[in-house]
């Protein structure tokens, strides 16, 4: 079966998280990663080892379906097969600390001028200009910079990062985003791009909602808060919050254990229903009557009240019977799911959304499926690669070098470890 990306080289300089779950990604829609490393590898590979001698789940889990090549880049000979590679790629990609590849000797000139037709994506902090441009940055500084820290929390506490990787795996979504627009650009103009994202920039895009709210503070409070916001001039942490028009909590169930909750969304149209279902047992057959709650600016402004209500209901029954009860009435939501949930949960298993994977080094072990499905180059999802795994074959395969060559840059060290060869 072909795949979407087929034919599609990619270049992959990148390293720890941000630009390795972009090219991830490229790689499951079929392109051939090459994922081109210093002689030490990736440092992620090292990094919260769990099983001695063998590749981090860091690394395993974001550089699946690519191969690697080491190559030292700090070498005349090294450089010369970054050249020729350049030449017979479609994209190359990094995410190295500000000016790290201008002093290796290429910057975007350079790699433009060596093959006019590849597009180069960048990951940066901050982007290539302003103030910032020469910090370094990671998942929480993109956090904290992008807008996501001073709007999660509640007010009273201290500002909180998200266990979601929105900075450095939501900068990667942008990137290939970017680059396969450039892509298809690529196909009327015959000519590559330099396509930039900076983490900032990426967590500002999702935290879009928030600037919403941060104008509509001009005009007054924001009703559908549940904390005041009457004399605010910035968005404000508001706990559990929707965050949209309707009103959301995450409402506690039984047997109260820290993950026993389940969000609810009493939209507009479902209050009438889950008043008359729930009112009986609370002892308020005539909830669904109660002007407190007739209209949904009555709940905005009773919605403490509403809470408790709902979350007394919740106290007999699980996060899942919870559930079930509201389905039936069309309410929208959804249990909090941990990581264990997840790993057994039928659906998830039957999405492919946890695979489990051999490696050489460290048996059997699970992944996060890929999340786009398409349906005609459904993705294979296949084991990360050791290090310098595919050095030969990349060497003789891609490039055309021969045995004496092959031989003559490993006697230079331009190749470090060259495993599997
Ligand atoms: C993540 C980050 C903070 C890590 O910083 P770092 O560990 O100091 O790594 P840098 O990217 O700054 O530098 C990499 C070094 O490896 C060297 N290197 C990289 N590939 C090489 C190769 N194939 N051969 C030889 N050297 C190589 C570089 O030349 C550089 O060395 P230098 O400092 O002598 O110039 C930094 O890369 C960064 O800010 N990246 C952009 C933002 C980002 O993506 N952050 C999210 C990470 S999930």
């Amino acid at each position: 079966m072909s795949l979407a990306l087929e034919g599609i080289r990619i270049l992959d300089m990148t390293h720890v998280q941000a630009g390795p779950t972009c090219s991830q990604l490229l790689a499951w829609l079929g392109a051939d990663v090459i994922k081109f490393e210093p002689p030490q590898g990736d440092a992620t590979r090292g990094q919260l080892r769990d099983v001695p001698g063998a590749d981090s789940l860091y690394f395993t889990m974001l550089n699946c379906n690519k191969r690697s090549i080491t190559v030292n880049m700090k070498s005349a000979e090294g450089k010369q097969v970054f050249v020729d590679l350049l030449q017979v790629c479609d994209i190359v990609m990094e995410n190295f600390g500000p000016g790290v590849l201008e002093r290796l000797g290429f910057g975007w000139e350079r790699i433009h001028a060596i093959n006019p037709r590849i597009i180069m994506g960048s990951i940066k902090g901050f982007g290539s200009s302003g103030p910032y441009a020469e910090f370094k940055a990671y998942e929480n500084v993109a956090q904290a910079m992008g807008g996501a820290m001073s709007t999660t929390g509640v007010p009273e506490g201290p500002p909180f990062v998200t266990g979601a990787q929105i900075g450095d795996s939501g900068t990667g979504l942008h990137l290939a985003i970017g680059l396969l627009g450039a892509l298809q650009q690529r196909h009327r103009t015959g000519l590559g791009q330099y396509v930039e994202v900076a983490m900032m920039d990426a967590v500002m895009n999702l935290c879009r909602v928030k600037f919403r709210d941060h104008q509509r503070l001009a005009h007054g409070p924001l009703e559908e808060y549940s904390v005041p916001t009457g004399a605010l001039r910035e968005t404000p942490r508001a706990g559990n919050d929707s965050g949209g028009g309707q009103l959301g909590n995450a409402i506690q169930c039984k047997p109260g254990g820290p993950n026993d909750y389940l969000y609810v969304v009493v939209q507009e149209a479902v209050w009438g229903a889950l008043a008359q279902r729930i009112g009986p047992t609370l002892g308020q057959p005539q909830l669904h009557t109660d002007p407190r709650f007739a209209t949904i600016a009555e709940r905005r402004r009773n919605q403490h009240a509403m809470w408790a209500l709902i979350t007394r209901f919740a106290a007999g029954h699980t996060k899942r019977e919870f559930m079930v009860i509201l389905n039936e009435l069309d309410v929208p939501c959804g249990p909090i799911m941990s990581t264990a949930d997840l790993a057994e949960d039928v659906h998830v298993l039957g999405r492919d959304m946890i695979l489990a994977l051999d490696h050489p080094q460290r048996g059997t072990w699970y992944n996060v499926g890929m999340p786009i499905k398409l349906s005609a180059s459904p993705a294979q999802v296949r084991r990360s690669p050791l290090l310098g795994e595919h050095n030969a074959e990349i060497l003789r395969e891609v490039l055309g070098y021969d045995t004496a060559r092959i031989a003559a840059l490993g006697e230079a060290g331009a190749l470090g470890k060259t495993a599997g060869n």
